[in-house]
């Protein structure tokens, strides 16, 4: 698929008012997306668990407006309370997908979105939140033209989850999703993100992801001021090849489930994320104490127990702990007995691999 595929061919049929809902989860990277050119196009491919706990839905009410303006018209609110903070990252993700969706200036949009996970948590709401609205849309475009295919739908919801975050084109579908184009995966595209199609040994399809709330404050670096950091980063080509020999690694680890290989991988992939903004000018250390001694406890406790737990990290200093479902029971009670110490309020929040959004019906 190339760009110009997403913009519609005219539409066969009119709706006047409606609402639509979806539930999209957010997504947890294991070869991380860090580092972008324009338009919202990665500068290498990376690979996510979709989660299933963490998620938001968004319901969005439509109403054809009888003198459509220049401007886009909409209202968009968190738990029930308006929020006006949130309309210029909306109307800049408008911008960006009008192109794409001709619709959206003959509509009048209510946006309500709900996140399950605590807010302010540090948990990024983005992915979820962009993948939700995208979905939303496209079943809008859907109405309009109801030939399009599911193939379509979820290709085009995830391209345009992406022109909002690049990691929400990673929570349309799948448990396993590569955005990104890479010589050995195929399908996969700059463009979306795309259900993995290499073999996925069972033990990746219900792996568990137990995120520890270390630092619930405002994040010190936002994600868009990150990635133009790597503009001119004396690492950047070097990571950004790292990235594709990673995916490539990862290939038979996934069709294998050498759980060894994969905690090696993901975990060189998370200090590789910090590493390159500890590196970048200006730099950040966006890890706290908590979050070394996380690491530490974790190492610790996986030398000793022969366990395969392993940790990932996002831009911020909340610790994923990654562990397959059969060491659920012994993984649980380390983390009760001698990681929770090391969040704030004690806070985590346990969370396994699932399968995409989902549209809600009343
Ligand atoms: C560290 O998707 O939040 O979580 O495209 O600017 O919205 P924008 O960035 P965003 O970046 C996520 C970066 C990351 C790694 C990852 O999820 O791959």
């Amino acid at each position: 698929m190339t760009e110009k595929e997403f913009i519609p061919s005219p539409y066969t049929k009119t709706v006047s008012t409606g609402k639509t809902r979806f539930k999209s989860p957010s997504n947890i990277a294991l070869v991380k997306y860090w580092g972008k050119k324009e338009n919202q196009i990665p500068a290498n491919p990376s690979i996510s668990f979709t989660l299933s706990e963490c998620a938001t839905v968004t319901t969005l009410s439509y109403t054809k407006l009888n003198n459509p303006g220049s401007m886009f018209s909409f209202n968009i609110s968190l738990d029930g309370k308006r929020e006006e903070g949130f309309k210029p990252k909306i109307k800049t993700f408008f911008e960006r997908i009008y192109r794409y969706l001709p619709f959206l200036k003959e509509y009048h949009f209510e946006i309500e979105t709900s996140n399950s996970f605590p807010h302010s948590s540090g948990i990024a709401s983005s992915a979820s939140g962009m993948s939700a609205l995208a979905l939303c849309l496209m079943d809008i475009e859907r109405n309009l033209y109801p030939k399009m295919t599911l193939e379509y739908f979820n290709e085009k919801a995830s391209f345009l989850a992406r022109l909002g975050s690049g990691s929400a084109a990673r929570s349309i579908k799948g448990s396993l999703v590569q955005w990104g184009n890479h010589a050995s995966i195929k399908g996969s595209s700059d463009l979306f993100g795309i259900e993995y199609p290499n073999k996925v040994h069972p033990v990746f399809q219900n792996y568990c992801d137990t995120i520890l709330l270390v630092d619930k404050g405002q994040k010190q670096v936002s994600s868009t001021v990150g990635h133009d950091l790597m503009h001119g980063h004396p690492f950047a080509e070097k990571r950004f090849s790292q990235a594709h020999e990673n995916l490539s690694k990862l290939e038979p680890i996934f069709a294998s489930g050498n759980l060894q290989d994969f905690i090696g991988i993901v975990e060189s992939e998370a200090l590789t994320l910090h590493a390159m903004m500890m590196t970048s000018m200006p730099y950040f250390i966006l890890m706290k104490p908590n979050t070394l001694e996380i690491i530490n406890k974790i190492w610790t406790f996986r030398e000793a127990t022969k366990s395969h737990v392993c940790f990932t990290l996002d831009a911020g200093a909340n610790v994923h702990v990654l562990y397959p479902n059969d060491e659920k029971a012994e993984v649980e009670r380390f983390i009760e007995d001698e990681l929770a110490a090391f969040c704030q309020n004690g806070q985590f929040i346990h969370d396994h691999v699932g399968n995409g959004a989902q549209k809600i019906n009343d």
